[in-house]
């Protein structure tokens, strides 16, 4: 092909979630982690983020930087500025010329996406949480972990917290 930018070389998975699996209530974040936000602000500065129409309405807007795709059923959906797809596959393809594009989420979209990555940002919250969204199962057999810091709660980040960095083996 003919293009002089950078075909794909990692589809990284960005997710949060408590030590119980949960990643998310009533269609939100169930936690404030400032640090979280601003790391996932600088890890997909530049990229694609692609997400479900549900984490999309939980996020309401377009994130400045980085190029929105929604993964939807709905023929109909559209929102100015975002791409819009129905499969996982197509989300993939939109992005071939990005050289790191993100999954980020929710559930049914990491469910989805897990065959496809190769790298997964995880945020360990940790704290046990009600929620209704779970991070759907992993085998950890099949990523090595290769970066790990541990933070304390702070008046930023209302539980303690450790950034993980996985490849899958
Ligand atoms: N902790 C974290 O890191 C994190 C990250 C992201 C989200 N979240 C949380 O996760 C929750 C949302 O997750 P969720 O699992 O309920 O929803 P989601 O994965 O964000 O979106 C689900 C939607 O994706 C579309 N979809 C699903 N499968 C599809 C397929 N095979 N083909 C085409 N489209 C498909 C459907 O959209 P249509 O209904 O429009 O057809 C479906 O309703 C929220 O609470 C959010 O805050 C947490």
């Amino acid at each position: 092909m003919n293009d002089s930018k950078p075909a794909t070389k990692s589809i990284a998975m960005i997710v949060a979630a408590a030590e119980n699996g949960v990643i998310g209530v009533n269609g939100d974040l169930p936690w404030r982690l400032s640090s979280d936000l601003k790391r996932f602000k600088k890890l997909t500065m530049g990229h694609h983020i692609i997400m479900g129409r549900k984490t999309f309405d939980s996020i309401g807007r377009l994130l400045p930087g980085r190029k929105t795709v929604v993964v939807t059923r709905q023929k109909e959906f559209e929102f100015e500025g975002a791409v819009v797809v129905h499969s996982i596959e197509e989300a993939i393809e939109v992005c071939q010329h990005d050289d790191s594009p993100f999954v980020t989420g929710g559930a049914e979209i990491y469910r989805l996406a897990m065959p496809l990555v190769n790298e997964i940002q995880l945020t360990r919250v940790h704290t046990e949480i009600v929620g209704d969204t779970l991070l759907p199962e992993i085998d950890w057999n099949q990523w090595e972990l290769v970066e790990s810091q541990r933070h304390p709660a702070d008046d930023k980040n209302e539980v303690e917290y450790s950034f993980e960095v996985y490849r899958r083996r």
